[in-house]
C-alpha cells in the first residue's frame, strides 16, 4: 500500500503507464488512494499494452489518453481536458537492445518526448499556485555506466555507455533545467533493475522464463556474471510516490534492492531454470543444457549499484520485497499467465525474437 496523497492533490498523470512499471504504480495508486484520479498517458508503443490496465480501466478515478510524447501539439490537446497536481513521468523507450538497433527512436522518446513533457508543464504551471504541484522524472542507473566496486549516489557523475542510458541522461539533465531555469517542480529518480509482473518478454526474466518453458536455447550475454541489484517493482512504485509525498523539489533521490549488488544474470536464469523445471516437474539438470553463452552485448556495463541511504533518511523508504520470495513469484506470475504472454508477443515483438537472434547473440535487458 501507498501512503495517502495530501488533500489538495485530486489528479495525477501517469506517462508510459501501459508499461511495466507504469501500469504496477497506476494499480498501486488505485488500491490506496480513493481520491485521487488517475489519467495514463501511452502511445501503446510495442512495450505498452492495455492488457496490462486491465484491473485501471474497470475503476471509476481511470481514464486513458492515446497520445504520443514526441507529438508536441498531439501531446497538448490530449492534456488539456485536465488539471494535474502530480506528474509521474515513466514513459520511455526502454530496451538497450533496440536502442543499440535503432538509436534515433530511443532518443526522440527520451530526450524530446520528455523535453515536450516539460515545455507542456511549464506553460501550465507557471501561472498557477504550484505549491504542492510535482513532476517526478524516472531515470535510471545506467546513467552512471558501470561500477566495479561500491555505490553510485546521487551526486555520481554521469558516464552512459549506450544509447539508452545516454538518452535518459539527456532527459534527466533537462528535468533539472527546467528546475532551475523555470522553477518548475521537478525532482529525478534513479533505480536498479527492476523485476515483478507484467516486464516486457524481451527483458530478461521473462524471456529466459518463455525460453525454459518452450525448451528454447537461453541466451546468455558472454560469461553471465553482469551484475544487478534487483528492486522489486512495488518497492520501486513505493519510492517514486514518496519522492512526490516527501522529496525537495529539484533534488532526486536513488533506490536500489538492497542486495549487495552480489546477484549476476547467470544466478538469476539458474533460478528461473530451477522455477521452471519445478512447474515441468522435470529435474533442473535436464533444462540446465539450455543456457547457451551469446556473444557479448556492445558496451555491455558489468555491474550497477546504487546508495539508497538518501531515499531511507528523507523519504523513510527501504526495499521490503525480500529478493528470493519476491523472484520466486514473479517466475510463478509469468508462468501462470500464458495468456497475457500470448497477448503482448505480438507481430513487433516475433519481428524483434528473429532480428536479434539471426546474429548470434541474445537480446534482453
Ligand atoms: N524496467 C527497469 O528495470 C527500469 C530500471 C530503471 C529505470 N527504468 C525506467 O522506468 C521507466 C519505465 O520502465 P518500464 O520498464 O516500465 O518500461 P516499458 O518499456 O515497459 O514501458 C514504457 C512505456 O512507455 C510507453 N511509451 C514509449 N514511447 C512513448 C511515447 N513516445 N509516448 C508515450 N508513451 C510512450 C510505452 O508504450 C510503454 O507503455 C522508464 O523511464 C525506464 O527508463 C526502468
Amino acid at each position: 500500500m501507498l501512503e495517502r496523497a495530501p488533500s489538495q492533490v485530486k489528479q495525477i498523470l501517469v506517462t508510459g503507464g501501459a508499461g511495466f512499471i507504469g501500469s504496477n504504480f497506476i494499480d498501486l495508486v488505485l488500491e490506496s488512494n480513493h481520491g485521487v484520479s488517475v489519467v495514463c498517458l501511452d502511445s501503446l508503443s510495442y512495450a505498452g499494452n492495455v492488457v496490462n490496465l486491465e484491473s485501471a480501466v474497470k475503476h471509476p478515478n481511470f481514464a486513458f489518453v492515446k497520445a504520443d510524447l514526441c507529438d508536441g501539439d498531439g501531446l497538448g490537446s490530449a492534456l488539456d481536458p485536465f488539471d494535474f497536481d502530480w506528474v509521474f513521468h515513466f514513459a520511455a523507450e526502454t530496451h538497450v537492445d533496440r536502442s543499440i538497433h535503432e538509436p534515433k527512436i530511443t532518443v526522440m522518446t527520451n530526450v524530446i518526448g520528455t523535453l515536450n513533457l516539460l515545455e507542456y508543464f511549464r506553460g501550465h504551471w507557471l501561472n498557477e499556485d504550484q505549491c504542492h504541484k510535482r513532476l517526478v522524472h524516472i531515470s535510471t542507473d545506467e546513467v552512471y555506466g558501470s561500477i566495479q566496486d561500491g555505490l553510485f549516489s546521487e551526486t555520481s557523475r554521469y558516464k552512459p555507455s549506450s544509447p539508452y542510458s545516454a538518452s535518459k541522461a539527456g532527459s534527466d539533465h533537462l528535468v533539472t533545467a527546467y528546475f532551475t531555469t523555470f522553477g518548475l517542480p521537478t525532482l529525478t529518480t534513479w533505480c536498479t533493475n527492476n523485476y515483478g509482473p507484467r516486464q516486457h518478454p524481451e527483458k530478461l526474466i521473462p524471456l529466459m522464463t518463455i525460453h525454459a518453458l518452450e525448451g528454447k536455447p537461453l541466451p546468455v550475454y558472454g560469461d553471465g556474471l553482469q551484475v544487478r541489484d534487483w528492486l522489486h517493482v512495488h518497492d520501486h512504485a513505493a519510492g517514486v510516490w514518496q519522492t512526490a509525498l516527501r522529496g525537495k523539489v529539484g533534488e532526486g533521490y536513488c533506490f536500489s534492492g538492497g542486495l549487495e549488488s552480489t546477484v549476476t544474470n547467470l544466478d538469476v536464469v539458474n533460478q528461473i531454470l530451477g522455477a521452471v523445471s519445478a512447474h515441468l516437474k522435470v529435474e533442473k539438470s535436464e533444462l540446465d543444457g539450455l543456457i547457451t553463452h551469446v556473444e557479448d552485448r556492445l558496451g555491455h556495463d558489468r555491474r550497477y549499484a546504487l546508495d539508497s541511504r538518501k531515499a531511507a533518511a528523507e523519504l523513510g523508504w527501504t526495499p521490503k520485497v525480500p529478493f528470493q520470495s519476491g523472484f520466486a513469484k514473479t517466475v510463478e506470475w509469468y508462468l501462470n499467465n500464458p495468456e497475457w504472454m500470448r497477448e503482448v508477443q505480438g507481430t513487433d515483438y516475433k519481428d524483434w525474437l528473429s532480428r536479434n537472434y539471426s546474429q548470434p547473440k541474445g537480446g534482453h535487458q
